[in-house]
């Protein structure tokens, strides 16, 4: 009988899947961790325990406290997971655009929910929740963005994953950044593996990486507004900037082919991927992500065309 007794047991360890439906050429492969299978439905559920473990262990938070977070609602479901683990009042503020499934979800886990205009980003997102934290006692933020538990979640769970997953196989990485912290620490731990191994990070237009300049864009879940301190551009050996279109041209694709329903920054990273396999030589292993499931999006009209 294998039993699993608690919500820690539900993080992480998901599958890696081969991607075969795409005609590659010459033996060149590529897979993408299926992040969805996580108990909340998405990647950051690692995110979400590492955060508060670390945060105990650090003894910045004690039982009863509460957790204040700026999020677009993944990263608020993993820690209003994690703080049912371990005890733990949630608030999250959130910009009124992000999809009302998630805002629903971080509720139903016993989350109180503050949304701020879409207009001005996640950055009055994170101002707000400052403003809270010095109004409520016994209040802790974890602060994604400025946390380097964030990039070492991914170092110690997600990286070692890939590479045990392919048993080192691994050529080129492609992950898509929010945060940065996926890409971050995945990136770091798989080049500390073997240097050789090319990371390539992803964005969809609208978003600052490459340059250009910020504005809406609807692939959810990535794309930045400023760098975070522990982005480390070193890791960049390429950077993909993918329009919406392409990235939801993919996602409806992916469920019509491989039966898999994934968000659209899935749809990024899988058209990212297979720009990289395009140009990748004969046998090259690729590996990216799958951060998150499109049944979380439907009311946003994910799949119209
Ligand atoms: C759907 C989805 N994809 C990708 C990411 C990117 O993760 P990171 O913040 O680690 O860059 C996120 C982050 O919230 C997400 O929700």
């Amino acid at each position: 009988m294998r039993m699993i007794n608690n919500l820690v047991g539900l993080v992480g360890g998901t599958p890696l899947y081969e991607i075969t439906s795409y005609p590659l050429r010459e033996g060149i492969r590529l897979f993408a961790k299926l992040e969805f299978m996580n108990v909340g439905g998405s990647i950051k559920d690692r995110l979400g325990f590492y955060l508060l473990q670390q945060a105990f262990e650090n003894k910045k938070i004690n039982k009863g406290d509460t957790i204040i977070e700026a999020t677009a609602g993944n990263t608020g479901i993993g820690l209003a997971l994690a703080a049912i683990h371990y005890q733990l009042e949630v608030i999250f503020v959130t910009p009124k655009k992000f999809s009302i499934e998630k805002q629903t979800l971080m509720k139903a886990l016993g989350a109180k929910v503050i949304n701020t205009p879409t207009e001005l980003g996640m950055k009055e997102a994170i101002k707000v929740a400052e403003e809270m934290e010095q109004r409520i006692p016994h209040s802790y933020i974890p602060n994604q963005f400025a946390n380097d538990w964030n990039p070492d979640t991914y170092y110690h769970t997600l990286g070692p994953e890939v590479w045990n997953d392919v048993d080192g196989q691994i050529d080129i990485f492609v992950a898509g950044a929010g945060s940065g912290g996926t890409f971050t620490g995945t990136a770091r731990y798989l080049k500390e593996q073997n240097p050789l191994i090319k990371t390539m990070i992803v964005e969809p237009e609208g978003s600052i990486l490459s340059g250009g300049k910020q504005k809406p864009h609807k692939t959810e879940g990535i794309g930045m507004e400023f760098l975070p301190d522990f982005i480390d551009e070193h890791l960049f050996d390429e950077i993909y900037t993918i329009p919406d279109e392409q990235a939801f041209l993919r996602l409806k694709e992916v469920a019509k082919q491989e039966g898999l329903l994934v968000g659209s920054s899935s749809g990024a990273a899988l058209e990212a991927s297979l720009q990289v396999a395009h140009k990748a030589k004969a046998g090259t292993n690729i590996v990216t992500v799958f951060p998150d499931s499109s049944e979380r999006y439907l009311s946003t009209g994910i799949y119209d065309n």
